[in-house]
This record gives C-alpha cells, sequence and structure tokens, in this order.
C-alpha cells in the first residue's frame, strides 16, 4: 500500500499526538491513583483513631460504674471489655456514623488479639473469627503498576488496623475494611475525564494536521500535475508556484528542463524525418532487431525481399518475421529471437518476378561491449551487379549528399542550445562564489562549450553543400600547380620529391579548386608522416575509363588499426591536427564520382590512389550530381 504523503504526514503528527498524550495520561493517572489511595488510607487511620479515642471511653465509663471483669482470665476480661463496648451508646453510634464518612470503608470493626470479633460495624460477624487482611499501606507504598494490578485486578479488602493494650497488655486492634473495587470507583471520573481529553486532543490535531499538509502539499500537487503534462508533452511557459521557497524554486527548474525538453524533441523528430528520407532513397532492405529481437526498424524496400509490407513487421519478433524453413533462418543461424552475425551470405528468395539472388549481412549493434542488437541488411545481387560501378559510386554520392542532409540538421540544433548553455554560463560566472573548486569548474566548462562550438562549425563547413564548377581540365597542369603550393612544405620536412607526370595529359570534368585541395591534402600528410631523408612521389597516368593520380611516401605507414578510421571527421592522431583533410579528400572525390583507396604499410609507407572519370564518361554522372548540388541547396534556404 503507498501513502500519500499527506497521509503519511497526518499520520506522523496523530501518533506523535497520541504518544504525547498517552504519556500525560499515564502521569495524571498515576498521580491520581496514588493521591486517592493515600487519602483512603488517611481516612481509615483518622477513622481508627476516633474509634480508638471512643473505645477508651467506653472502658473509662464502665469503670467508673463500678464493673470490672469476673476473674483476670482471658475469657472473663474479653467478656468484660465486650461487655464495655456493647453498653457504650457514644462508640456504636460513632462505629454507625464512620461507616458514612468514605465510600471506601466497607466495615469496622473491634476484635481482640486473636481477632475473634468483639464489635463491628457488620453485626453477622460478632464473634467470628475474623482473617488477616493486606494492609493498605502496603497499597500505597507499592509503585504505579502495583497500585493498577491490584486496583483492577479482582476486588479484594484492604485494611487499616490501629493496635491497642489493655493496662500494658496488647489487648486487639481496631481495623478498617476498604474495598479496592470502590477505591477504584473513586478514580474512575478522574479517568474518564483524562481519556476524554486525550481523545480530543487527538481528533484535533488530526484534524489539524490535515488541514496543514492541504494547505502546505497543495503546490506539490501542482508541481506533480506540471510533470505530467511535460511528460504528455505540453510544455508549461510559467512556474505554477509563484514562491520564492524551495518549491517555488522547484517549479521555475522544471519549466527549465520542459524547455530543453522540447528543444531534445524537436531534434529527434528531425533526425527520425530525416532518417526516414535516407532509408527510403536506400536499395537495400534493412531490419534492426533490438536486443530482445524485435524489429525496430524496417525500412521500405525489404517489401521486395520479403514480400511483406514494413508495417505489418514493425514490433514483431525474428520467429514471427522468419518462420520455421525460412530460406533465410540457415544464412541467418536463427536460434529462438536471436540471430548470429553473417557476413557475404548468399541465399536465393523465390519473389514475384522469379527467383532472386540476395546477398545477406547480420551485423551485432553494441555500445561499449554490450550488445544493443543487430541490423540485417538484404542486398539485391544480380540488380547490383548490373547497375555497375559508376552507378553505385553515383549512389554513394546521393547518400553522402542525404547524410549531409540530416546531420546538418542535427548540429543546427546543436549550435541553439549551446548558445543558451554559453549565455547562462556567463550568469552563473558573475553570480559565482570566489572559492577556487567551483571557479575552476566554470572555466572547465567554459573550455569544453568552446571545443564542442568548434567542432560544430567544423562540421556545418564540412556538411555545407558544394557547388561544383566543372571544367574540362587537364589534369597534369593542376597537378603542377599542388606542387608548387606543397613544396615549401617538402622542403622543411627535409623530403626528396619525385613527380611521374606523363606528357600528354589526361582530362577529366573537375572542379578545380577541389580537386587541388584533395590532392594537396594527401601531399601535406604524406609531409606529416614521413621522416627526414624519406621521398615522396606523385604520380598520374590514365587506367581505361579513368585517370588515376598516386601519391606516395615512405613514411610510417598507418597502422591496421587505424584504417577504416582515417576518414571519419576528426579522426586524428598528429599532435594539434584536425582530422578534418582526409574526410574533405573523400568528400571532394565522391562528389566527382571519383574513388580513392589506399595501401599502407607500418613502417613502410603509404600510398594513396585517387580515381577521377576521364571528361567523355563523366559528363552524364556530372549532369546527376549538379542534381545533388540543387537538391542541397534547396535544403539549405
Ligand atoms: N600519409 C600518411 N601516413 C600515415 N598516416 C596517415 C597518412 N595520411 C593520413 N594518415 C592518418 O590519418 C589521420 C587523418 O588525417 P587527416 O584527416 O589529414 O587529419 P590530420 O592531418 O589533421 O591528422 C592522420 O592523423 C594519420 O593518422
Ligand atoms: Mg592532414
Amino acid at each position: 500500500m503507498r501513502l500519500s504523503l499527506k497521509t503519511k504526514f497526518t499520520l506522523a503528527t496523530s501518533l506523535l499526538v497520541l504518544a504525547v498524550v498517552t504519556v500525560v495520561s499515564t502521569l495524571y493517572l498515576a498521580r491520581l491513583m496514588r493521591q486517592t489511595l493515600r487519602q483512603a488510607n488517611e481516612t481509615a487511620s483518622f477513622v481508627a483513631q476516633q474509634v480508638f479515642d471512643a473505645s477508651r471511653d467506653a472502658l473509662k465509663e464502665a469503670a467508673e460504674r463500678g464493673e470490672a471483669p469476673a476473674s483476670s482470665d482471658t475469657a472473663d476480661v474479653r467478656n468484660y471489655v465486650r461487655h464495655a463496648f456493647d453498653n457504650s451508646s457514644t462508640l456504636n453510634s460513632l462505629i454507625e456514623s464512620d461507616m458514612g464518612i468514605s465510600p471506601t470503608i466497607i466495615e469496622i470493626t473491634i476484635s481482640d488479639a486473636d481477632g475473634r470479633v468483639l464489635v463491628s460495624s457488620d453485626a453477622t460477624l460478632r464473634d467470628e473469627k475474623l482473617a488477616m487482611r493486606p494492609p493498605i499501606s502496603s497499597l500505597v507504598r507499592g509503585g504505579l503498576f502495583q497500585e493498577m494490578r491490584e486496583l483492577y485486578g479482582p476486588a479484594q479488602t484492604y485494611e487499616f488496623s490501629l493496635p491497642f493494650q489493655l493496662g500494658d497488655q496488647p489487648f486487639g486492634d481496631i481495623r478498617v475494611g476498604l474495598s479496592s473495587a470502590l477505591i477504584r470507583g473513586q478514580i474512575l471520573p478522574g479517568l474518564e475525564t483524562a481519556g476524554e481529553w486525550a481523545l480530543g486532543s487527538v481528533v484535533v490535531s488530526t484534524l489539524l494536521a490535515l488541514l496543514v499538509s492541504t494547505i502546505a502539499l497543495a503546490p506539490i500537487g501542482r508541481i506533480s500535475a506540471q510533470l505530467d503534462r511535460i511528460s504528455a508533452g505540453q510544455f508549461d511557459a510559467e512556474p505554477v508556484v509563484e514562491r520564492s521557497d524551495e518549491l517555488g524554486a522547484v517549479s521555475t527548474k522544471i519549466v527549465g528542463i520542459g524547455k530543453q525538453l522540447r528543444d531534445v524533441r524537436e531534434i529527434f523528430s528531425t533526425l527520425r524525418e530525416n532518417l526516414d528520407q535516407v532509408m527510403s532513397g536506400l536499395e537495400d532492405g534493412l531490419l534492426l532487431f533490438n536486443a530482445q529481437g524485435r524489429a525496430v526498424l524496417v525500412s521500405p524496400s525489404v517489401e521486395k525481399f520479403l514480400g511483406k509490407q514494413p508495417r505489418e513487421m514493425q514490433g514483431r519478433r525474428v520467429g514471427e518475421i522468419f518462420p520455421a524453413r525460412h530460406p533465410l533462418r540457415g544464412a541467418l543461424k536463427i536460434e529462438g529471437d536471436q540471430i548470429a552475425p553473417a557476413e557475404g551470405k548468399e541465399v536465393t528468395l523465390e519473389g514475384s518476378a522469379g527467383p532472386r539472388r540476395v546477398g545477406v549481412i547480420a551485423q551485432p549493434i553494441g555500445e561499449r561491449g554490450v550488445r544493443m542488437g543487430t541490423l540485417v541488411t538484404l542486398r539485391d545481387v544480380e540488380s547490383r551487379e548490373r547497375i555497375g560501378r559508376i552507378g553505385s559510386e553515383l549512389q554513394v554520392s546521393e547518400r553522402l549528399a542525404a547524410l549531409g542532409r540530416v546531420t546538418a540538421g542535427v548540429a543546427h540544433e546543436v549550435k541553439n542550445p549551446l548558445n543558451s548553455m554559453r549565455l547562462w554560463l556567463e550568469v552563473l560566472k558573475a553570480n559565482m562564489p570566489i572559492e577556487p573548486e567551483p571557479q575552476q569548474a566554470v572555466r572547465m566548462l567554459d573550455s569544453e562549450i568552446d571545443r564542442l562550438d568548434r567542432a560544430v562549425k567544423t562540421f556545418l563547413n564540412f556538411t555545407r553543400p558544394v557547388e561544383l564548377k566543372l571544367e574540362e581540365t587537364e589534369l597534369r597542369g593542376l597537378l603542377e600547380e599542388v606542387l608548387d603550393a606543397a613544396r615549401p612544405s617538402i622542403t622543411k620536412a627535409g623530403l626528396a620529391l619525385h613527380a611521374d607526370l606523363p606528357a600528354e595529359s589526361p582530362v577529366a570534368l573537375v572542379d578545380r579548386q577541389l580537386i587541388h585541395q584533395a590532392v594537396l591534402n594527401l601531399l601535406l600528410n604524406a609531409c606529416d608522416f614521413t621522416d627526414p631523408g624519406g621521398k615522396i612521389t606523385l604520380g598520374l597516368r590514365r587506367e581505361g575509363e579513368f585517370a588515376v593520380i598516386s601519391v606516395q611516401d615512405s613514411g610510417r605507414g598507418i597502422p591496421p588499426e587505424d584504417q577504416k578510421k582515417i576518414f571519419q571527421l576528426f579522426f586524428t592522431t598528429r599532435p594539434g591536427g584536425t582530422g578534418i583533410g582526409l574526410a574533405n579528400t573523400f568528400r571532394f572525390v565522391q562528389l566527382h564520382n571519383g574513388r580513392i583507396e589506399f595501401e599502407s604499410e607500418t613502417g613502410r609507407g603509404t600510398t594513396f590512389r585517387v580515381e577521377l572519370p576521364l571528361a567523355r564518361m563523366a559528363e552524364a554522372p556530372a549532369a546527376k550530381e549538379r542534381e545533388v548540388g540543387q537538391t542541397l541547396a534547396a535544403e539549405k534556404r
């Protein structure tokens, strides 16, 4: 059972009050009981003393009347005393009236030394032997718990006894009997009042606690509603609690969080839209399964391979998409809902247009060693072969352009929060305590934001669409210009240069500036990664329909583990490097429908090869490229 904060607060307050009231009532009860017992004891002692005086007078009167015991025999003395007592009207009426002095007294008796009754308020006891009863003083001296036990146990009679002598011999006792039940009756009214007070205060305090908690916790209810709205996608512009205390601050912060959440949502939906756009342009069928083996992403072209609508497959388990005896089960090594990694498998699928050869790739996707899912790619082998290389290169650059759109959108979205973070940081700086630690933290943040800002700017630059200014170019002349630009760096690095340029230059349709930059980047890298005394060779030749530019160095080479990454933006191993050079080179070559490859051996050197279509062949793709350029430009507006 979950208790609300209000209930807990009220309950805690009531329990606290209950505890206090219980303690106070117990103390009160103890005092009341002690007082009542003491009073009973005192009254009994007073009565006993009165009876004692009256019996002494009774004996004196008997002596004055000339009466005397028949002999000194105990029985005669006893008879004489009883006679004297019986004859004293003062004594008898005193006993009778004393019975009314207190409601707790049930009997007054005078007995002889053997406990045999001489005179009693209770006539039936006459000459009976009266048993000893516990003294009331033992009760008065006992502790609270003993008092309670005795008073609230079975009813019992206590007594107060006053011994008296005849001559100088102890003769008997004056005994006053008290009933525990009647003493209890004395206490009862006080107890009832105390109980009523206790109950009353608990009820009143519970009501008060309820009232206070309702008032104090009302803002929390509003804040909770505010949070509910945020999670439902509605974002408040103003805090719901306008106060200067902690709750007000919390509400203001929630508004801030809501704003950030909205930004993130927008980024996310842009990303999603862009992703859908990219996916719809893909020839390959993509299925992304999460760790539990459910399809979270199915690209439209999957339909062409599996004959089912992507919508139907979304959210389905592996076993449902590839049921028993499905031809792909073998290639994907499906067990339960798990898919084993596979690469380069070929399967023939029966489609509406006859059998079709399909390439299958299954890649595990993970983060920091934790497997998060599997990406299955289905590829039409035959049409790929048919389209041939130029077509696929074209696809690559189209995809590059599309990806550029995705990432540029994201970068823009990052820039705005970044700017507002920087503003807030300035405010923070101005209001900062001067202790070194927070100051240092703010400086850290500042420099991290700077770094991020620079990265985003570079990234935006990188993804900005390029308008190609294509012209038929003699590549030899272009390369000579590049060499002129690179020569100072080559000399400075202490390297020998060998240029292997043919007399009759291949002609390609290129953007001079971009190809200049692409080759220059390769040459500068060769300088950066070759120790003095080494050699750089720049080559140019024709191979079939392509012009091939090569840049070879005798430098330290690229370690195998880095080879996959060198074209990535920001990847660098050079101190002070930016990791932009090769990424740009790659992009520029792609924009020309060209191809870039490299071979490298650690310690021996690296050779980069750039292939560009010759002018005659390049015309058609170049026209297509311009189209891509235009889409990008339109997107930017
Ligand atoms: N000729 C080369 N020899 C060895 N490594 C190279 C060569 N060219 C590029 N690399 C590797 O590729 C990385 C990326 O290069 P690049 O994109 O030009 O960035 P940067 O020059 O700023 O490091 C380099 O840091 C280096 O590790
Ligand atoms: Mg470089």
